[in-house]
């Protein structure tokens, strides 16, 4: 799939820049035409001879080519790619690459660039967790970019976490499936549920839960990045929309209800990710509750069960898929789940795994389909499982 693509390989200040090297030779191996533009810093890590060399193409680093002051045109490189992938990409490119800080020529090629951006971090895992550096991340995908998330591994400090660079053959693997049309979702409607919902108990209280719509949001925008027109319904959560998604805000279960039941007539693929309170408070108190001697009883009653409802509107030629979020007896539940909701296939997801389901980066799924197919995946991070769900949704019934 990467037969005659121009690529931009950006390559920045990181001691995984050594990998830019193997991962430039990857690409041009599988047919891809790369033009190296690299950082200041990047240049103390990797000399522009051995990348020229690789690329036959002369590396570029400054506005001006120094003894010629020949002028390098950011806004023409960003019109002649059809991908640019920053790799490695440190906090710094990352933070500068976020707030628009257009001052070197890899950041302003960026703001040029008219293609896909795929942005592969390197940084050690203090770095990487930190709350600046995930702010940062989160508004590159609030843009639209891809982020190929780092591997856990022992990193050049000494540590051991998240932070080292994806493997070249696994960065080329995800562009590869990028550009491979025959995944492509142009023309399809499709509508994806995210995050928790709010339950009111007075104008200050609500029975809600840990979703935090990260993974909801992985899969709208991996379903927009391959062309789907997509529709979000999303709880309260602090993630900005995935660029190009239609987001609709809801608060409650019965908000979530009526969206979701009126868009999906003009659906064809639903996926309902969000986590939604399977009961509200029979009242919602006008003022605030004040606090008594005695202990509180709260009545509940049933919220509606959204994706049973889709299950039974659903029409043929329609996908519905659900997610099952279980504490035991896991694999029976989620096919009950299944049956249950007329659902096509079903994602489950296990609290007893560490590290996966709510509010973290990571998930660990298992895949049901109806006919009792079972493919287990190993932890993953949300945007790879949001991958994998859509890679399935187009192999099992779009082929
Ligand atoms: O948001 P994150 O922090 O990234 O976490 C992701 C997640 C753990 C929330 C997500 O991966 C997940 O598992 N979502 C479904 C959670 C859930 O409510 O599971 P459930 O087993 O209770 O529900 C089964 C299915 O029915 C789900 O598709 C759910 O969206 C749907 N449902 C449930 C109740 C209800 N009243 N209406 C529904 O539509």
């Amino acid at each position: 799939m990467l037969e005659n693509r121009k690529i931009i390989l950006g390559i920045t200040g990181s001691i995984a820049a050594y990998k830019a090297v193997y991962l430039a030779r990857t690409l041009i191996k599988r047919g891809a035409e790369v033009q190296v533009v690299i950082t200041p810093s990047g240049k103390e890590f990797i000399t522009p001879v051995t990348l020229s060399s690789l690329t036959q193409k002369p590396v570029i680093s400054e506005f001006f080519t120094a003894n010629t002051g020949e002028w390098h045109s950011h806004v023409d490189l960003g019109l002649w790619a059809d991908a640019m992938l920053v790799a490695p990409a440190t906090a710094s490119t990352i933070a500068k690459m976020a707030n628009g800080i257009a001052d070197n020529m890899l950041v302003t090629t960026y703001l040029s660039a008219r293609s896909p951006v795929f942005v592969a971090p390197a940084m050690d895992f203090d770095m990487y967790r930190h709350p600046t550096t995930r702010r940062n991340l989160d508004l590159l995908r609030s843009y639209g970019n891809h982020i190929i998330e780092p591997a856990e591994g022992a990193l050049a400090s000494g540590l051991e976490g998240k932070g080292r660079m994806e493997e070249p053959e696994k960065i080329a693997d995800i562009l590869d499936r990028f550009f491979d049309e025959s995944g492509s979702f142009a023309g399809k409607r499709v509508m994806v549920t995210a995050g928790p919902t709010y339950e009111k108990i007075d104008p200050v209280r609500f029975i809600g839960n840990y979703s935090s719509g990260k993974m909801g949001y992985a899969i709208a925008a991996a379903f927009a990045a391959r062309g789907a027109d997509v529709t979000l319904v999303s709880g309260p959560v602090t993630l900005s929309a995935p660029a190009g998604v239609k987001r609709v805000d809801v608060e409650s279960a019965r908000e979530m209800y009526n969206v979701a039941t009126a868009c999906f007539p003009d659906t064809d693929i639903a996926v309902m990710c969000a986590a939604v309170a399977d009961f509200a408070p029979a009242q919602t108190a006008v003022s605030k509750i004040k606090r008594g001697t005695d202990g509180m009883t709260l009545q509940l009653v049933p919220n509606p069960d959204i994706a049973a409802a889709l299950g039974k509107m659903k029409k043929p030629g329609q996908i519905l898929a659900g997610f099952a979020l279980e504490s035991d007896n896991e694999e029976a539940n989620a096919r009950h789940k299944l049956e249950k909701k007329n659902l096509d296939f079903i994602v489950l997801n296990s609290l007893a795994d560490k590290g996966a389901c709510f509010g973290g980066d990571n998930n660990k799924v298992t895949v049901i389909s109806r006919s009792g197919d079972i493919k287990a995946c190993p932890m993953k991070s949300k945007s790879e499982v949001a991958e994998d769900i859509v890679t399935y949704i187009s192999e099992m019934f779009l082929k």
